[in-house]
């Protein structure tokens, strides 16, 4: 299949409207997306992602008023969207349109993403885009241009070319269609700035469920964002002696907090500016988050075996970060 790799809008929104599926950059991370009208694009998603069937997909909107025309949308829901869209938070509403994929659920999950651009396209495609991450089912969600050209160019309709992500992982997924509602997925949106509007929100200790218990949301029952090589998560004393035992092995990759940017130097050793790109040093869980996804995807590339991580940091961006380090370090 030939893919039209484009910035252009018109013509990834006739993609769309023709039953294409596009892939495209949000500010968390790439969506792989199909007009949430069209069932048979939808489910063409989940054959090229491997995804199970029983896992449904976010539909992407552009506007607040967009979302209300499709779903029931309380006061409660109405504030978290005024705050904080478009940005990194998806609700689960109940569902009142049939027509949006999927027909039988009640319910929908609905996000509005930041870019303007692809708010302006999701407006010419005539429908919401129902998208999940754009990755293999169970592997890190990808956050580079280039990752995306590899996996996908040949296998989808179009790949657009605007904004890499650059929050690095997935939106806070809030369940409003139950009473209290709950948290499915921690994000760049934390329980303690969503509590601010919806002080009654239950958050779970684990947001994974065990052996065959149906939860409130698929996705907090199946394996995700985990790399081929081996993840290891450290706290801080256990990644620096680590560190300084096997720093020098060249398939070990290692990803945890610098100094001035430069050096770690808590377990009394430094590394230079010139560090190996198997190192990579961040300086806050923002920015941790941020390269983590394409951290991982390199390591992949460059068939290392072990990658190490060290701990968040304690405080903004901790949340979201230490669980999909969680979910990555899991055993099979
Ligand atoms: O940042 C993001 O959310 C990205 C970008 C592309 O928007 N999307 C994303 O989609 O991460 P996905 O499919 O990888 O994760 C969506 C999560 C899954 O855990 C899924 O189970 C849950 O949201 N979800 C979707 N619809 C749901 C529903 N109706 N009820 C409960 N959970 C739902
Ligand atoms: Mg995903």
């Amino acid at each position: 299949m030939k893919t039209l790799i484009s910035s252009d809008v018109r013509l990834l929104a006739d993609l769309i409207r023709k039953g294409g599926v596009v892939v495209f950059p949000t500010e968390t991370v790439y969506g792989i997306g199909a007009s949430s009208k069209n069932e048979e694009a939808c489910k063409r998603i989940y054959q090229i992602k491997g995804r199970p069937s029983d896992n449904p997909l976010i539909a992407h909107f552009d506007s607040i008023g967009s979302i209300e025309k499709v779903c029931k949308v309380n006061e409660f829901a109405k504030r978290l969207l005024g705050e904080f869209s478009p940005g990194p938070l998806t609700l689960v509403l109940p569902k009142l349109d049939t027509s949006i994929f999927p027909k039988d659920s009640e319910t929908l999950a609905v996000r509005i993403p930041k870019n303007p651009v692809i708010r302006e396209w999701i407006g010419l495609c005539g429908s919401p885009i129902s998208a999940p991450s754009a990755n293999l089912s169970g592997r890190p969600s990808l956050t580079r241009m280039t990752d995306v050209v590899r996996y996908f160019d040949g296998i989808v309709d179009g790949i657009f070319l605007t904004d890499e992500p650059s929050l690095g992982i997935e939106s806070t997924v809030v369940g409003m269609h139950l009473d209290p509602p709950v948290l499915f997925r921690p994000g760049s949106i934390e329980s303690k700035d969503l509590r601010r509007f919806l002080p009654h929100l239950m958050v779970p200790k684990s947001f994974q469920v065990q052996g065959e218990m149906t939860p409130a949301s698929p996705g907090m029952k199946y394996k995700h964002y985990a790399p081929k090589a081996k993840v290891y998560l450290c706290h801080a004393t256990e990644f620096h002696s680590n560190f300084q035992k096997e720093g020098e092995n060249p398939s070990f990759a290692w990803i945890g907090f610098s100094f001035d940017g430069k050096e770690i130097v808590e377990g009394g050793f430094r590394i230079g500016l010139d560090s190996p790109e198997r190192i990579k040093l961040v300086s806050s869980n923002r920015e941790y988050s941020s390269f983590l996804y394409a951290f991982f995807e390199f390591c992949d590339q460059m068939g290392m075996e072990r990658i190490y991580c060290e701990e968040p940091a304690l405080g903004e961006g901790r949340e979201a970060l230490l669980n999909r380090l969680e979910k990555a370090s899991e055993s099979e």
